[in-house]
């Protein structure tokens, strides 16, 4: 294994989407950022230097950072923000894991533009269990703005309302054809007869769920972020914020006299406003080596695949049920057997009041939109609760009495309750080191049954189990899947469902756990755990490293 050094300049550059030009926040001008390449058991050092007005911070998303909390990068969680002309180095050693994942800005809504993918190969002569690609393609889903989207939230969060709409998906960057004055941003996939890709594919939206199709194309199934998993063939993708899926791309044994497109478009079963557009990008087969993109997309006919209607949730349920682990001799799947804590979250959405001598203009106008879990809107503190939680002065950051059972139980995929105002606060769970955890994350039909891509950081957990309507503690345990259950740290809560979990508390530190949706990230949809040290010196969390920046 080596090192392997990066450096990210965090700079201003102007691009131009849908024919409008704005200012975006980048890493060395490119957007979307560069790709950091790395293998299994190599060590990462990334030198972050903030040259814009912004704070900035950048998670490795996925990225275990086993007792390497200093490493992770949520804003105030793990880390104060590097300011502006101040920078930080990310130091991280990549741990049993390989496959795609992806990097990110945590800070505000910055990773709107600041994200790239973060792809670590197997170790040298280990092979992928499945034949070996001719080539690796990164796919990344994005989402444009033709506005600056610390506007589009900082105003959402004054008066309370629900942020404006994105104006395009993106792959790549890319808005592709089926939007205005976009026809030449479009990402053209360039194939050849008989050959295998991998497409590394990744969801960096901001806030929307994503189904995806490639024309004629049918695509298996080989890994789930950055774990692999048993492959399944299927011809429409689903991938929420926070998940990569690499797929296998098999291209046709003869040149086709056609051009293919490849779709993605929303999930949404919620109320409010959503963006039902559609991004698209080429399947090309090179006849020539240098033959140009443009022309194939008049010449030869043009084919689209079909996507699952916007409110599929059966597609959904069905689609992620078919994922499992290899849990072979090889890659097992160290699923926890036992469990020595159990934790019951609502997740869904709620409301503060309106603040006196304020308009807002939330479910109604005396209410601001709010999100939360067991009740708890996360409040965000003004030092980074690692910090914190190392020098022992948890006391004025963070409370360590996050209810592990919500309130008051109600139906809650029915009726929701009279009152919808949550309530706010800095609150953690505290684990003993190695404490094996079960957490069943049931959504709410509060303001609007929506699903909840949940991201942990710091951990792999085990989905053992999903379903609709309300959990029963007495009946589904029953059903759970100890035996393969797909291994991720991002799943999606279902709408008017829940899903059950399992992880094993083996990573000192405080460790965020939220909605990919920087919409309810915003809004509160956020916790975290503190797992303690063990006795052994190698389970401590050591100290910070000098240049850790100060708030
Ligand atoms: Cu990709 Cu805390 O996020």
């Amino acid at each position: 294994s080596v090192t392997r050094h990066y450096k990210f300049d965090i700079k201003l550059k102007n691009v131009t989407r849908l024919c409008t030009t704005k200012s975006i926040v980048t890493v060395n001008g490119k957007f979307p950022g560069p790709r950091i390449i790395a293998r299994e058991g190599d060590r990462v050092l990334v030198n972050v230097v903030n040259h814009v007005p912004n704070n900035m911070t950048i998670h490795w998303h996925g990225i275990r950072q086993l007792q390497n909390g200093w490493a992770d990068g949520p804003s105030y969680i793990t880390q104060c923000p590097i300011q502006t002309n101040q920078s930080y180095v990310y130091n991280f050693t990549i741990i049993g894991q390989r496959g795609t994942l992806f990097w990110h800005a945590h800070i505000s809504w910055l990773r709107a533009t600041v994200y790239g993918p973060l792809i670590i190969l197997p170790k040298r002569h280990a092979p992928y269990p499945f034949p070996k690609p001719h080539k690796e393609v990164p796919i990344i889903f994005g989402e444009w703005w033709n506005v600056d989207t610390e506007a589009v939230i900082s105003q959402a969060l004054q008066t309370g309302n629900g942020p404006n709409v994105s104006n395009a998906y993106t792959i790549n960057g890319l808005p592709g054809p089926l939007y205005n004055c976009s026809k030449k941003d479009t990402f053209s996939l360039k194939v050849k007869p008989g050959k295998t890709y991998l497409l590394r594919l990744i969801n960096a939206a901001v806030n929307d769920e994503l189904f995806f199709s490639i024309a004629n194309h049918s695509l298996t199934v080989v890994e789930a972020d950055a774990v692999y998993v048993k492959p399944f063939t299927t011809n429409i993708l689903f991938i929420t914020p926070g998940q990569t899926t690499n797929v296998l791309l098999k291209a046709k044994p003869q040149y086709p006299n056609a051009t293919f497109l490849m779709l993605a478009r929303p999930y949404f079963t919620g109320r409010g406003t959503f963006d039902n557009s559609t991004v698209a990008g080429i399947l090309e087969y090179k006849e020539h080596s240098n033959s140009s993109s443009s022309t194939s997309l008049k010449s030869h006919p043009l084919f689209r695949p079909i996507l699952p209607q916007i409110n599929a949730t059966s597609f959904v349920a069905n689609f992620t049920s078919k994922l499992r682990s290899l849990a072979n001799s090889r890659f097992p799947a160290n699923v926890p057997k036992t469990v020595e804590r159990r934790f019951f979250f609502t997740i869904g959405l709620g409301t503060n009041p309106c603040p006196k001598n304020q308009t807002c203009q939330g479910p109604t106008n005396t209410t601001k939109f709010a999100a939360s879990m067991n009740n708890i809107s996360f409040a965000l503190p003004s030092v980074a609760m690692l910090q914190s939680h190392f020098f022992a002065q948890s006391n004025s950051v963070y409370s360590t009495d996050f209810p592990i059972i919500p309130p008051k139980p109600f139906n809650y995929t029915g009726t929701p309750p009279n009152n919808t105002n949550v309530n706010n606060g800095t609150k953690v769970v505290v684990l003993k080191f190695n404490t094996s955890v079960e957490l069943v994350m049931q959504g709410t039909s509060i303001l609007g049954a929506e699903s909840h891509p949940l991201h942990l950081h710091g951990f792999n957990f085990f989905v053992v189990g999903q379903g609709f309507g309300n959990f029963d503690p007495n009946k589904d345990p029953s059903n759970f899947n100890l035996v393969d259950p797909v291994e991720r740290n991002s799943v999606g809560v279902p709408s008017g469902g829940w899903v059950a979990i399992r992880f094993l508390a083996d990573n000192p530190g405080v460790w965020l756990m939220h909605c990919h949706f920087d919409v309810h990230l915003s809004w509160g949809l956020r916790m975290a755990w503190v797992v303690q040290d063990g006795k052994l010196p190698n389970q401590k969390l050591p100290p910070p490293p000098s240049d850790l920046p100060k708030c």
